[in-house]
């Protein structure tokens, strides 16, 4: 099997300097090696090369902001993903902003169809044009997956593709008052820091799976978004918010998503290597390896717990 590195050093969906390097330190931090490690075939042919657009050529549409910029990323993005997946490839995209998987999910969805989205994030990531308050376009992904809110022409190439009911979210704990009716309309299943608290990890990852694959046939779409851990565990991120998941919680939804062997593609985005001193950095890098190495099956155990031992 084959892991094939999207490298996405892009963060024109935030306005915060420095995420755009965060693809640059995880793979100087060894994670294709790791990979390989795990018993991967890597392919790495360097990060994807953003050509940046100047201000005056890009101006705000609406409040979106580098509308243009972003767009044409995403645009390539799902092409590279879309490629990887037909070839058989599992597309690890690296970010880079959240706006991201605008493009990465869109790529998943033209190869795999019928494939299901678990998004791991302290924030809905699901505003419209008419419902953002930052103009931030990391917030605004998955209304342009499903199709919501008015269109626009420069985001035309974004197919809403994806069906609500395929939709899950883990780790929720900002979600604007505007988001969370476009939740309750739209019939999109969250489970919030809350229902963590409440079921347990392990709890809350079987109702997610129940919900958007019930018979575990269907692929897996896994976009994690590294501010889903508490702060504590991932500090170098634009958009902190306290009260997350623990480093164990992050990990088990991981290997948990792994253990159902339908994972197709998955995104490790928003750690921003110029928030935070070295040693928050540092941590942040760190468990964004290891969350990637939890979802490609990094074992803690020589045998899997579930399966019953040869006597
Ligand atoms: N809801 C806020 C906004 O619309 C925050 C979004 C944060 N998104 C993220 N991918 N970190 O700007
Ligand atoms: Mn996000
Ligand atoms: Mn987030
Ligand atoms: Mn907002």
């Amino acid at each position: 099997k084959t892991v094939a590195i999207v490298g996405c050093p892009f963060g024109g969906g935030q306005p915060k300097p420095g995420v755009d390097k965060g693809p640059i330190r995880l793979v100087n931090a060894k994670l294709p090696e790791q990979l390989k490690g795990l018993g991967w075939k890597v392919e790495f042919n360097g990060h994807h090369p953003f050509e940046e657009i100047d201000a005056q050529s890009d101006p705000p549409i609406g409040l979106l902001k580098n509308p243009r910029y972003v767009s044409r990323a995403c645009k390539a993005v799902s092409d590279v993903v879309g490629a990887h997946a037909k070839n058989g490839q599992l597309p690890l995209m690296l970010g880079g902003d959240h706006s991201l998987a605008m493009g990465s999910v869109s790529g998943t969805l033209k190869q795999y169809p019928d494939a299901c989205v678990i998004w791991v994030d302290a924030h809905a990531d699901i505003h419209t044009v008419d419902t953002t308050d930052t103009g931030n376009i990391h917030g605004m992904p998955l209304s342009f997956l499903l199709g919501l809110g008015p269109k626009v022409s420069e985001f035309s190439w974004v197919k809403p593709l994806l069906n609500p009911s395929r939709l899950v979210y883990i780790g929720l704990r900002s979600v604007d008052t505007s988001e969370k009716r476009i939740l309750k309309e739209n019939g999109i299943r969250a489970f919030s820091m809350h229902e963590v608290d409440k079921y347990g990890i392990g709890g809350v990852v079987d109702m997610a799976l129940d919900h958007v694959n019930p018979k575990r046939d269907l692929p897996i779409h896994l976009s994690f978004d590294v501010d889903a851990l508490d702060p504590w565990y991932a500090p170098s991120t634009g958009t902190p918010v306290a009260g997350g998941l623990s480093s164990r919680e992050g990990h088990y939804i991981c290997e948990a998503i792994y253990q159902t062997g339908c994972l197709v593609a998955l995104d490790i985005v928003e750690i921003n290597p110029s928030l935070g001193d070295v040693r928050s950095v540092e941590k942040t890098l760190a468990v964004g390896c290891s969350l990637t190495r939890a979802a490609l099956g990094e074992r803690l155990l020589f045998t899997d717990t579930n399966e019953k031992s040869a006597s």
